[in-house]
């Protein structure tokens, strides 16, 4: 696996500091803006598993968890083919204040579909925080409210990102050899 990196874009340590001060703002907003216990947290899967397994426990508030399931690079896709809710266990999100998680912004399509069923479902608000946002204009299209890096426009895999559903257990952020995104 780590013969497939061309380049380390994020390392860990510098991931683990930016989820840190993520939280701490996630954490200040929060207490300002409402009571505790009514957040439900809801990572966009599978990309953001690993990135909302670390980011919550660095919030000390009391929420509840849901799932949303979307895909858009189905196998080895390194260009979106629209974003599609394959899945969901969303808990009950009606009157609740939702933070969604995706580990990257691309197109928007993703965050915006997502936004949209839970608009439709009633959520009391929806705010949306990132880890990566892709230099290009698509990506400023949609205003997340939390953005933990912005990379250039490459693929990128690792820290729970794929490609053909692989590489998501790499610590660091990387892109990969131009022959591995080409291997039939
Ligand atoms: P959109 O275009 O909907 O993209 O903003 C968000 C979703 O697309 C996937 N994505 C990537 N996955 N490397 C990946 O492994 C990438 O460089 C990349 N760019 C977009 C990702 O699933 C994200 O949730």
């Amino acid at each position: 696996m780590q013969r497939d990196v061309d380049q380390v874009l994020i390392p860990r340590a510098q991931i683990a500091q930016r989820v840190g001060e993520l939280a701490t703002q996630i954490t200040a907003d929060r207490s300002a803006a409402a009571e505790d216990g009514q957040i439900t947290i809801l990572p966009i899967m599978t990309g953001a598993m690993i990135f909302c397994a670390d980011l919550i426990r660095e919030i000390p508030i009391t929420m509840q968890i849901g799932l949303i399931t979307v895909s858009s690079y189905p196998g080895r896709s390194v260009i979106s083919q629209g974003a599609q809710v394959i899945g969901q266990q969303l808990g009950d999100v009606k009157g609740r204040d939702v933070l969604l998680l995706d580990d990257i912004l691309d197109t928007g399509a993703t965050l915006r579909l997502v936004k949209g069923v839970l608009e439709e479902k009633g959520a009391a608000s929806v705010k949306t925080c990132v880890l990566l946002r892709k230099d290009r204009p698509s990506a400023q299209s949609f205003a997340a409210d939390y953005v933990g890096f912005e990379i250039p426009d490459v693929f990128v895999v690792g820290y729970g990102l794929d490609f053909n559903n692989h590489y998501r257990n790499l610590p660091d952020i990387v892109t990969l050899k131009e022959e591995v995104l080409a291997r039939p």
